[in-house]
């Protein structure tokens, strides 16, 4: 050992993990799925993929075609599995959300309240409309996952969360006990709080840029739309509990990536949309806030162990490596030169110095 090293406290600089899943992914479709299915492929062995496409999965069918186009947008040899998702609507039948969790094709259901994020239109106006649904769900055990905002243009956009919480979930979990849910993406306070109160058929998401931001980002300056994404930023002490919340170990919070790609032209304009792409340095991510909150040693439980326990599923074979190693963040992806313009991302952290990198080698 190099002799003035001696006596320095020492940092690691290879950390090896159980090969991790990401809980909540958007990885759309056409050029922009080729653009971003490798990048999490890379990293995770599954995940959980959005239904918000244009239309969006609410069949079997649709969700076996999607399915197809995912894997034929991985590289070659990629053993990555895409877990697919029922996208809820006030009219979809119990029948099909059965038999397509009968035959594995479907893992889960997405709630979106109608209007309250990206391709969120066909959502459920109200949870009342699909209490047969639910009912189902919760005989068979399959999970249901809660974009939870409210849609009122009324409340506070910052509000929207808490007011979803008190005013749906509350009473959802009530009447339908054995149900597993997650709230996804948590962004406040009041949703660590009441996911910790609650029993186990309850978990939390939580994103890497929640971790690292909160609501300055997106008016640093000016206006910055990569930083936009719902549910929205809110204030720092909201920043620190979910900070709080990953790292310490429990069990009912674990990685949910919300990666949102959206092409540069689409964030930067006079209607920017919602969402942040940060699949292609997603663990280097967490894996900063995990050291910085000296909780390493934490990391792989919430990347990789509490995932799979939720939801039943065996955890992963094989691990990957992060290896302690300064590098930027490239300012744009190009994408794929099929989709030109179209897949031009701006990636989170975009020309900032991360200090985990994953091994090439995994
Ligand atoms: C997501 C998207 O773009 O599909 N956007 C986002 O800001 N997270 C939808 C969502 O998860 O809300
Ligand atoms: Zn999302």
């Amino acid at each position: 050992m190099n002799r003035f090293l001696k006596g320095l406290p020492k940092v690691s600089s290879r950390l090896s993990l159980r090969r991790p899943d990401d809980w909540h992914v958007h990885l759309r479709d056409g050029a922009l799925l080729q653009a971003v299915a490798p990048a999490t492929a890379r990293s995770f062995a599954r995940a959980i993929v959005m239904p918000n496409l244009n239309p969006p999965i609410t069949s079997v069918a649709a969700a076996v075609a999607y399915g197809a186009r995912i894997r034929a947008a991985l590289p070659e040899g990629s053993c990555f599995s895409p877990l697919l998702t029922a996208y809820l609507t006030d009219t979809i039948e119990a029948e099909e959300i059965e038999r397509g969790h009968a035959e594995g094709v479907f893992t889960a259901c997405k709630l979106y309240p109608a209007h309250a994020t990206t391709n969120a239109a066909a959502g459920v106006s109200d949870l009342a409309r699909i209490e047969a649904v639910l009912a189902a769900m919760e005989r068979i055990g399959m999970p249901l996952l809660i974009h939870g905002e409210v849609t009122d243009a009324e409340i506070d956009i910052f509000d929207r969360e808490a007011v979803f919480i008190e005013r749906h979930l509350a009473p959802l979990l009530l009447r339908h006990p054995a149900l597993k849910v997650v709230l996804e993406h948590i962004t406040t306070a009041e949703a660590v709080a009441f996911v910790r109160q609650a029993g186990p058929n309850l978990a939390a998401t939580i994103t890497p840029h929640h971790l690292h931001i909160n609501r300055n980002a997106m008016f640093r300056g000016g206006l910055r739309p990569d930083f936009y994404c719902l549910p929205v930023a809110k204030r720092e002490r909201h920043r620190l509990a979910l900070r709080q919340a990953a790292t310490s170990g429990e069990t009912s919070f674990f990685l949910g990536t919300d990666s949102a790609p959206h092409p540069r032209s689409a964030k930067e304009s006079a209607c920017g949309c919602a969402g942040i792409y940060n699949a292609a340095y997603a663990l280097e991510s967490y894996a900063e806030v995990f050291e910085q909150e000296g909780a390493l040693d934490r990391l792989e439980a919430f990347a990789s162990l509490h995932g799979p326990a939720f939801y039943g599923f065996p955890v992963n074979e094989g691990t990957i490596t992060l290896v302690r190693e300064a590098h930027t963040v490239p300012p744009r992806l190009q994408g794929n030169a099929a989709g030109g313009a179209s897949t031009e991302l701006v990636p989170f952290h975009a020309g900032q110095v991360l200090q985990w990198r994953l091994a090439d080698d995994g």
